[in-house]
């Protein structure tokens, strides 16, 4: 095969200016890295309390590997779960206030396996136009029907919930949206849900380690955490580490195990992700100050862009979009910034709308005064 068809396509992409390609890093992650020998003031990165390098997590992976070696070798269900992923489902489960919980290769996998097995053929899945594509390509491969809805438009979703076409209604969103950064409206969602009789799934990716007293997410914060029926997060943001989980009672875990097929077909995390995901979230349930610094620095960041005129949409948590627009634009702005010593990566179609292209600003809890203020001064010259 001559694979025209692919080189076509790619062509495509470059003359779009959406033509996307990996940049070798060559250091650990913290809020500055190492690319080609130079460092950069990292920008873009979801580790946001700075846990990705930290020497306990390390020194607890070391010891998990010494006990249990690297690989895990098989799928939980053909050789056995080892007993770091079962301490760390139990903890997770405490943390949220479930019955149970599972953890899953990634998050991706864990929004997988939700919604093709436990929405079924009659029912409903509404989904936030803006979820993440694990949500909506989750929900096309169910085999239940899913339907759209922007975040304001309550009067569409209570038409959806009401109708009497469908069985079973699941609602499904982010807590943050990962693009704008503004908050979901769970009271809303919460209230909606229990109207209807639905079940309320909430992603809690960028919310988790970040809000709540404990670090267990935005409906910890809002004290909506007992509405929520399923609680599905990620271990690679804020805990630094990798694999998903979700949150439930015993027997949604229980159908997740015997039916969840991004579950049950794929070989285990290795032990020692587990082992440092356990000590990632012991120092998140008592990480209050990270989370203090994290908002303090957001809320810098979000004044001092305001003040440049940036349009930074409804930004509310440390994921701050500055919107440009044009394809072009945003990563001429992005390769500038990265002479200058700055990574900021631009956000182009198809993960975001067409005509909202930007750059995604994320920030860490233990990013400075002096680098976000070195990063507007940049960013003040170059808008
Ligand atoms: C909202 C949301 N859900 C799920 C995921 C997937 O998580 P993971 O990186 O663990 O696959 C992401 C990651 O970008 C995300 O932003």
């Amino acid at each position: 095969m001559e694979f025209d068809f692919l080189k076509k396509e790619l062509n495509n992409l470059e003359q779009k200016d959406l033509f996307r390609k990996l940049i070798a890093i060559d250091s650990a992650a913290g809020t500055t890295i190492r690319i080609d020998n130079c460092e950069k003031i990292l920008f873009c990165s979801n580790n946001y309390l700075n846990l990705a390098a930290d020497s306990r997590i390390i020194a607890a992976a070391k010891q998990a590997m010494d006990k249990y070696g690297f690989g895990s070798a098989a799928s939980r269900l053909i050789s056995g779960s080892i007993k770091p992923h079962i301490d760390l489902e139990k903890k997770l489960a405490d943390l949220l206030g479930k019955e149970a919980s599972l953890v899953f290769s990634t998050g991706f996998m864990a929004n997988l396996s939700i919604l093709q097995s436990i929405p079924q053929k009659g029912d409903l899945i509404l989904l936030d136009k803006l979820d993440h594509a694990s949500i909506i390509d989750a929900a096309k491969s169910s085999d239940a029907d899913f339907r759209t809805y922007h975040r304001a438009q309550y009067e569409k979703i209570e038409n959806l919930l009401a109708s009497s076409e469908y069985n079973r209604k699941f609602i499904v969103t982010e807590s943050i949206f990962s693009m704008d950064g503004d908050f979901a409206d769970l009271k809303k969602l919460v209230e909606l849900k229990k109207k209807y009789n639905a079940c309320l799934i909430v992603d809690e990716a960028h919310a988790f380690g970040c809000f709540g007293e404990t670090g267990a997410g935005l409906a910890s914060e809002l004290g909506l955490l007992n509405e929520v029926d399923i609680v599905v997060a990620t271990l690679s943001k804020s805990a630094g580490c990798t694999g998903g989980f979700v949150a439930a009672d015993k027997c949604v875990i229980d159908f997740l195990i015997n039916k969840a097929r991004p579950f049950i077909y794929t070989t285990a995390l290795p032990p020692a992700n587990s082992a440092a995901a356990i000590c990632a979230v012991e120092i998140i349930q008592n990480a209050q100050d990270r989370r203090i610094r994290l908002k303090e620095n957001s809320d810098y960041l979000r004044a001092r862009l305001k003040k440049l005129g940036c349009n930074t949409a409804d930004s509310t948590s440390q994921i701050i979009p500055v919107i440009i627009g044009d394809n072009k634009k945003t990563l001429e702005l992005s390769r500038k910034l990265f002479e200058k010593g700055f990574y900021v990566s631009a956000i182009r179609p198809p993960t975001v709308a067409p005509g909202t292209s930007r750059l995604r600003i994320s920030l860490q809890s233990e990013h400075t005064k002096q680098q976000i203020d070195s990063l507007c001064e940049q960013l003040a010259e170059l808008i």
